[in-house]
């Protein structure tokens, strides 16, 4: 693979030497008999720091495509959802967990594998967020049975639990492996293969594109690092067989069928793009000297919304550090928090929930829902030894927002919710 270093940058390539116009985006006849097409991701008029589009030079347009019809595959009404109050049960304000979520037991690949769990906002405001597992076995293939997915609601913010992932994208390829995460921009073709049993998270946002976040009094450098971030090089497909193009629209999946794969793209420029990221580049922040800090230090992508410093979400990550602290509770407080939580586990054991989290499982803490260490972890916390220690071995997630998470009738009938989660705190 061949990746360009950066984020938010302009980025070129070329998969065929000339095919990129140079000083001019449209020219009369492009090289090669390629095609120009645009694709923005923001309004034409957005401020310039937050404007993203790219140019695409291509063997077809994308508008060369049949009807596009309501997709019927695989439980076509329940797998992958969009806020919609209705399609959620009316929600305790309770702490849920969930253990790990299913793997894919029939022939299933990356699309059909998605389930809904929790949601916010709607799609059609461009504001919130829905957050879904996946599980596959099944790559989408190319050629004449290939697939692709167009998600035109959503940025696509992915998070591999199990098996690495081969991620096909107009703009080029990307492998991305467990504890690396990968963000597909709204409205870009892409589809994603894997090697064996497949299993993550997904974060679909609605909102603003997910961005770095200021860094403050932290200074130029630290958390996620602009350069450690990846984008693909131009990776023309030359196939000539039919795809199936699904495509994710107003809160609904439909799927029609392209003469050619949308991955005939022979180069492009631009600042919208797909990137991956390696979470062990993160440059972790924490006391030095005492009292567990606000877990915002942790933040990786922000996705902000329009009041400043309220993000509508935030994806954080809890990666292997050295505690420190002196005289100080070394696990996360008990706290009550008007932003809602969203977690997962990549792998190993989270600190303030060393046993009943597990790997591919999730919890929630809705909006000043109390949550914080089990009783085993505030035991061995308050009598342990405050020498320097390394959290090693692990990496949790978070998905933050400001507005109320749903969890959906699937997330609540799972027999993975775990109905005794409560218990945790008894005997404090
Ligand atoms: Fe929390």
């Amino acid at each position: 693979m061949n990746y360009q270093s950066g984020f938010g940058n302009e980025f070129a390539s070329e998969a065929i030497a000339g095919a990129l116009p140079v000083g001019c985006n449209s020219p009369q006849r492009v090289a090669h008999g390629l095609y120009a097409e645009l694709i923005s991701g923001t309004a034409f008029t957005a401020p310039r720091h937050v404007n993203r589009r790219t140019w695409v030079y291509r063997r077809q347009p994308s508008a060369v495509m049949g009807e596009y019809t309501a997709y019927t595959g695989h439980n076509a009404h329940k797998f992958w959802l969009t806020p919609d109050t209705s399609s959620c049960p009316a929600q305790a304000p309770n702490p849920l967990r969930w253990q790990p979520f299913e793997l894919a037991s029939a022939s299933t690949d990356f699309v059909d594998g998605i389930r809904t769990v929790a949601m916010n906002g709607s799609a059609a405001m461009q504001a919130g967020m829905a957050i879904h597992v996946y599980a596959f076995n099944k790559n989408m293939g190319h050629g004449k049975k290939g697939r692709a997915l167009v998600n035109s609601d959503g940025e696509m913010l992915i998070v591999p639990q199990i098996g690495e992932l081969r991620i096909t994208t107009e703009l080029g390829v990307m492998d991305v492996r467990p504890c690396e995460i990968a963000v597909i921009p709204r409205g870009m073709a892409f589809k994603v293969d894997g090697k064996n049993e497949c299993r993550g998270y997904i974060c679909e946002n609605y909102g603003a594109h997910f961005r770095l976040p200021e860094l403050g009094p932290i200074g130029s450098n630290g958390l996620a690092n602009a350069r450690d971030f990846l984008t693909p090089s131009a990776a023309l497909d030359e196939s000539d067989g039919e795809f199936e193009i699904i495509k994710k629209f107003a809160g609904h999946v439909w799927h029609g069928t392209a003469v050619r794969s949308p991955f005939n793209v022979a180069a492009w420029h631009g600042n919208l793009v797909p990137y991956k990221y390696d979470t062990a580049h993160f440059m972790t922040i924490g006391s030095i000297s005492f009292d567990h800090p606000d877990p915002s230090i942790f933040t990786v992508l922000t996705s902000p919304s329009d009041t400043a410093g309220v993000a509508n979400c935030d994806f954080v990550i809890f990666p292997p550090r050295w505690m420190v602290a002196e005289d100080t509770f070394r696990p996360p407080w008990y706290h009550r928090n008007v932003m809602s939580e969203f977690m997962g586990l990549v792998h190993g054991q989270y600190d303030a929930k060393p046993d009943g989290f597990k790997p591919g499982g999730a919890s929630l803490h809705n909006s000043f829902v109390p949550h914080g260490p089990d009783i085993e972890a505030f035991t061995k916390a308050s009598n342990a030894t405050l020498s320097p220690h390394k959290l090693d071995n692990t990496l949790a997630f978070m998905l933050e927002s400001r507005y109320v998470l749903q969890p959906t009738e699937y997330a609540m009938t799972s027999d993975k919710l775990d109905k005794n989660y409560f218990n945790c705190w008894k005997g404090l």
